[in-house]
């Protein structure tokens, strides 16, 4: 029904006025849904949310008790577990050995009843691949063979897992997107309204350093914005259209500034012992001590040495990968761009990004895939149009000084804490005893295996190469 209509007949402004007020209280109504062009595909299609974007809007559900035995080992590892390397207490290993057996004993539950609910396969995802970091890490260091994992877990998980299209391991997501809270139950999720449900170490340290994670992701949902509104633009030859991508581009400088300034923050929250010895261990995944080291074996499963079982990295994060994409980072150096690519570039893991794009939910690997696809590139339009290359070198250059500025947290964390014999809590000697095997045998790696330093200088010295003002 048309207000204006009923109404007696006002001046002709007044009308027009009203109309104005009219549609401009319906447009305010309507600014959460997201407008596509035709042919374009909406976040729905992604599971991404317009206010939380990668987080699921609200927190996973519990599973239903038939999967009680499952919900109930992760509450009680939470409590009890402590990691196996570190762990001298008789009473605790104990308690350790007959948490692991009873879940040896587990039969293998039917996940059928889950498939009706996407919410219920992640929260299966994320309880099962607990179990399994907490399986794995709690077990005295001695075994140096496969790590042999029970079928209980693997063979839900691993079904979980193809209908997520996600890897059947600790993620990103199990870690961060799906393992919270609200702080408030009636408030929204927010960088403030965030607690974190399961913690390996049950350290402070551990909450902040997936608070951290989390603040980036939640200050990555304006992008999100950007890179839809950009796609969504009708065209991009008028000025008007220039000048809005102009400011989308000095907007995402500071939303990249911004995170860079999030993943500063771990500095005073997150004692880098603490994370070297205490969390970081929890996460590693099958292969993490390179290409000889033991490799995990998925009982029940067939070619589990075929399954993608690294550890959790921030390098899952879809945010980061939407950004590289947007601003056309190549990380393969499959382009010629200036400076040319260095020795130690040459060496470096070039298919870790993508390979880390196997641990994100199949949807957002779906949405990433989808803006690769998409016919207009911003670097492309940068070139064209001169005044819009200032912008967008900002943005890269911002983003290549995160990834400086990241490169020296990874260094303090992780470099110079394995180089370290300083020793602290735990078994004081066996520490120090990993610690001298993990120099003798090379290079500091990285989720998977990976050489470090190698990959992330590469990764910075990638995002340099788009700089257009050198090209
Ligand atoms: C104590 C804090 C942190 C440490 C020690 C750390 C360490 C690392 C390490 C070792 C890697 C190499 C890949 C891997 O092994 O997983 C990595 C990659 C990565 N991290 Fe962090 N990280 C920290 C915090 C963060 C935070 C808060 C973010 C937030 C976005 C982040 C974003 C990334 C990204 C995007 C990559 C992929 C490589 C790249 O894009 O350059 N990191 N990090």
């Amino acid at each position: 029904m048309d207000v204006i209509n009923l109404l007696p007949s006002p001046p002709h402004f007044f009308r027009i006025f009203f109309r104005l007020a009219l549609s401009l209280f319906t447009s305010t109504l309507h600014a959460n849904y997201r407008r596509v062009l035709p042919g374009r595909r909406s976040y729905l299609d992604f599971d991404i949310n317009t206010e939380t974007g990668f987080f699921p809007h609200h927190p996973l559900p519990r599973l239903p008790e038939t999967f009680g035995i499952w919900e109930r080992a992760l509450a009680e590892a939470n409590r009890n577990l402590s990691l196996g390397a570190n762990n001298c207490e008789e009473a605790t290993r104990r308690a350790g050995e007959t948490w692991r057996s009873n879940i040896r004993t587990w039969p293998i539950l039917d996940t059928e009843v889950l498939e009706v609910d996407s919410r219920l396969l992640q929260r299966a995802h994320l309880v099962l691949a607990w179990l399994v970091n907490f399986y794995v890490h709690s077990q005295p260091p001695e075994n140096d063979g496969p790590m042999l994992i029970p079928q209980s877990l693997t063979v839900p998980l691993t079904i979980v897992s193809r209908s997520l299209q996600i890897a059947p391991v600790l993620t990103f997501a199990d870690t961060v997107l799906w393992n919270w809270v609200p702080r408030h139950a009636d408030e929204p999720l927010s960088p403030e309204n965030i607690q974190f449900e399961n913690l390996f170490s049950g350290t402070e340290d551990e909450r902040n350093f997936y608070i951290a994670s989390a603040k980036a992701e939640l200050r990555g949902v304006e992008m999100l914005r950007i890179i839809d509104d950009y796609n969504n633009l009708p065209n991009l030859t008028d000025l008007t259209s220039i000048s809005k991508v102009s400011k989308s581009l000095a907007r995402l400088t500071v939303i990249i500034e911004d995170i860079n300034e999030i993943i500063q923050s771990v500095r005073p929250n997150v004692d880098p012992h603490v994370f070297y010895g205490d969390i970081r261990p929890w996460f590693e995944g099958s292969g993490a001590k390179g290409p000889d080291g033991p490799k995990w074996v998925y009982e029940g499963v067939e070619d589990s040495d075929k399954l993608d079982l690294s550890g959790p990295s921030a390098g899952q994060s879809s945010v980061m990968h939407a950004l590289d994409i947007f601003l056309d980072i190549d990380h393969k150096l499959r382009q010629k761009r200036l400076p040319a690519p260095s020795e130690s570039n040459k060496r470096a893991d070039h298919g870790f990004m993508e390979r880390m794009r196997r641990y994100m939910p199949g949807k957002h690997r779906e949405y990433l895939n989808y803006l690769a696809g998409t016919p207009r590139s911003v670097r492309e339009l940068a070139q064209r149009i001169p005044t819009l290359r200032e912008p967008y070198d900002a943005a890269v250059l911002a983003l290549k000084k995160l990834r400086d500025e990241h490169m020296k947290i990874a260094c303090l964390y992780v470099v110079t804490m394995s180089r370290s014999t300083s020793t602290r809590g735990g078994c004081p000697v066996s520490a120090m005893m990993e610690r001298l095997e993990t120099s003798r045998k090379g290079p500091v790696r990285g989720t998977g295996g990976n050489e470090l330093a190698l990959l992330l200088k590469a990764g910075r010295d990638a995002t340099r190469r788009a700089v257009l003002k050198d090209n």
